[in-house]
């Protein structure tokens, strides 16, 4: 092992899912790219109080380069601790698409990954999620894995249709792979253009209340949870981006999930967008600015005003943890 995600300060979700169902909040999971969106997110969540978890995509981790990701992980605690603020920070690997990864992950210091092997067939699906359970359980490690397929992109796999998840396979899945959280699929979806403006987008309570009522109090997660606020396709518009009208998903409609079993929720696409307006509304307002600062700064400052107020409005988590000063 190169690095053991205990000596970076990390945590692993599993005290974070108990106190989150115990409390009806979920533990915001904000996928990060760059330096200046790690810090968005961990500001964020050391002022608010709230738990969180990194998550890095394996596109993002050749992005970054897999070298720095522990280092960059091990400074947002850094950075939340010189803060004065004792919220656990998870490192998350998001869809790992291979056990290789998964496994070179936790080599590398992550404190959480995702096995995705939604795709497969179930008994597929059992064997791949039971063999990343095994192997990480050795070091602590916690264990996502997912049933039902959501619409969207989803590891540059792109589904025109949800395939929902079947509640009466998740009592086998759960107990056949021991792993530790399950992804379902509800009616979320990946990506910016989830629905068309005019939809009413709705999630399937009623799976998600028979998925609780087998697996009760077993940590639930959704993907493809962002709201895609229209103020930031609006002024990604405005500065001169292209962007489809679209709607995400409602607010109120994760907010309520959170309240559930549902223990993490997670948020990339209305980052990215948060970050786009703020560079964008930079060079639109002043196109002789070249100093990065200039523009990666009031973008991360965008993303982080954003991420706190979603703490409040859909995760419920804020003050589950000491606040940060500011
Ligand atoms: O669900 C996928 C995440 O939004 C990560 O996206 O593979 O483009 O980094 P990515
Ligand atoms: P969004 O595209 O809705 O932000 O979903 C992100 C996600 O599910 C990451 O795994
Ligand atoms: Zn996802």
């Amino acid at each position: 092992m190169k690095y053991n995600y205990k000596d970076l300060g990390l945590s692993n979700t599993k005290e974070m899912f108990a106190k989150a169902n115990r409390e009806g909040y979920a533990v915001p999971a904000f996928n990060f790219n760059n330096l200046e969106q790690m810090q968005a997110i961990v500001e964020a969540a050391a002022e608010m109080g709230s738990p969180v978890i990194l998550q890095v995509s394996g596109g993002a981790r050749k992005y970054i380069n897999k070298e720095v990701v522990p280092f960059m992980a091990q400074a947002a605690v850094a950075i939340a601790r010189s803060k004065g603020s004792d919220i656990p920070v998870a490192l998350h690997l998001d869809h790992g698409d291979s056990l290789e990864l998964v496994k070179d992950c936790i080599d590398y210091g992550f404190s959480s990954v995702m096995i995705d092997a939604s795709h497969y067939d179930f008994a597929t699906n059992v064997a791949k999620s039971k063999e990343a359970a095994e192997y990480a359980h050795q070091f602590d490690v916690s264990v996502e894995a997912e049933l039902g397929i959501l619409a969207g992109i989803e590891d540059e796999v792109s589904h025109d249709a949800h395939i929902f998840t079947q509640p009466e396979e998740v009592e086998e899945f759960v107990k056949a792979t021991g792993v530790d959280s399950l992804a379902i699929s509800i009616g979320t979806s990946h990506g910016a253009h989830k629905f068309k403006p005019g939809d009413n987008p709705t999630l399937k309570l009623d799976i998600l209340a028979e998925v609780e009522r087998r697996i009760p109090g077993f940590p639930i997660v959704l993907h493809g949870s962002s709201s895609v606020p229209k103020v930031y396709v609006d002024m990604i518009k405005e500065f001169g981006g292209e962007l489809k009208d679209a709607i995400g998903i409602p607010d109120e409609q994760l907010r309520g999930a959170a309240k559930s079993a549902v223990a993490k929720i997670n948020v990339d696409t209305d980052g990215r967008l948060a970050f786009t307006a703020g560079i964008r509304k930079v060079f639109g307002t002043n196109p002789k600015e070249f100093d990065p600062r200039k523009y990666l700064g009031p973008a991360r400052e965008e993303m982080k005003a954003y991420y706190k107020t979603k703490m409040v409005t859909v995760f419920g988590s804020e003050g589950a943890y000491t606040k940060a000063s500011k």
